[in-house]
């Protein structure tokens, strides 16, 4: 009886060892010393047993109960104590280093248009916003797109009202806007957004952004026109080896008109936006006098201009919100 009692009470130990729940622990309780429990059944059999026998066992048997009871106490406010500290009474703490929140950044075409900002201003010229919707005054008839006019089609666009208002197809109206208010001297940039019906691939989109120039005094000739183009296009490409060339090319607000080509060292020649020397009928529409002044006007894209620079080879990218494409820049 002796060696089953010291073995029963080593397999117990061993069990409340192991065991890692409150629940377990009780578990352990009934098993042993619960109403059936196993020391329990033994206790009782002792009362029966001859003097001798009873002696020994009952006082060894005694001694085992108060033992497990003991480490089962021990064992249960241990686990308790783990409980106690688990999730909803977890405390903070504060050296864990913070999460951090991601943070946005410009998009290329603002990046672009802040930098095509940033080279015209240090030659001395303003930034000015204009209306997205336009009157046809402004966006044809004071431009020298007269109604019957066949370069009307080339801007035709989204008409809002009664084929008078429109969302604008080119940032040009704001030279009539901003002609009809000031003086010459004047140098302007208007960057801003346009709009056409163009079917969309991967060089048009029904929204893009353009910027438009204008320098008006009173000598600006096509060469003061060159001088400042290739100015601007060496510190945008941020290259010294720039070449720029004007080719003849016909738009209504200027005479005469050129497409401005420009070639990068070890690259072909690109065509980069459409200029002239201003139109007297443009003048004449905002009130200049014509012996007084002339001026040159220009007007760029800038996806163009960011798609070259980036080598981005699919003008939709800009719009379709794909953070993969986004966040290159
Ligand atoms: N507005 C023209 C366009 O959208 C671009 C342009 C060409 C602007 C010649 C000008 C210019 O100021 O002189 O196609």
């Amino acid at each position: 009886m002796t060696q089953f009692l010291n073995k029963l009470k080593q397999d117990i130990l061993n069990k409340i060892k192991d065991a890692n729940n409150l629940k377990t622990i009780d578990e352990i309780y009934r098993a042993y010393l619960g109403r059936k429990g196993e020391l329990t059944k033994v206790l009782r059999s002792i009362k029966d047993m001859p003097e001798k026998e009873r002696i020994k066992t009952g006082k060894l048997a005694n001694q085992v109960k108060k033992e497990i009871e003991e480490v089962i106490n021990a064992k249960k406010s241990k686990l308790q104590t783990i409980s106690s500290q688990l999730p909803d009474k977890e405390q903070i703490d504060v050296t864990i280093p913070g999460l951090k929140v991601p943070r946005g950044h410009l998009h290329p075409i603002t990046l672009v248009q802040r930098e095509v900002e940033e080279i015209f201003q240090s030659m001395g010229f303003s930034i000015l916003d204009g209306p997205e919707v336009e009157t046809a005054h402004y966006h044809f008839d004071a431009l020298n797109i007269p109604k019957d006019h066949p370069a009307r089609d080339v801007w035709d666009t989204f008409w809002l009202k009664d084929f008078d208002l429109l969302l604008r197809a080119q940032t040009s109206p704001m030279q009539v806007r901003y002609m009809e208010k000031n003086n010459p001297p004047l140098r302007i940039i208007v960057p801003g957004r346009c709009f056409r019906r163009d079917a969309t691939d991967s060089t048009h989109d029904f929204q893009f952004h353009q910027f438009e120039g204008l320098m008006v005094g009173e000598d600006i000739s096509t060469a003061n026109f060159k001088a400042i183009v290739e100015e601007f296009f060496k510190r945008f490409f941020s290259s010294s080896d720039i070449q720029t060339r004007l080719r003849p090319s016909y738009f209504p607000f200027v005479e005469p008109g050129f497409e401005v080509d420009v070639k990068r060292k070890g690259n072909d020649w690109l065509e980069i936006m459409g200029a002239g020397m201003v139109h007297p009928n443009v003048f004449k529409a905002v009130g200049y006098n014509l012996k007084d002044w002339q001026g040159f006007a220009f007007g760029a894209g800038i996806e163009r201009l960011a798609m070259i620079k980036y080598q981005i080879d699919d003008i939709r990218l800009f719009f379709n919100s794909d953070l993969r494409f986004l966040k290159q820049f």
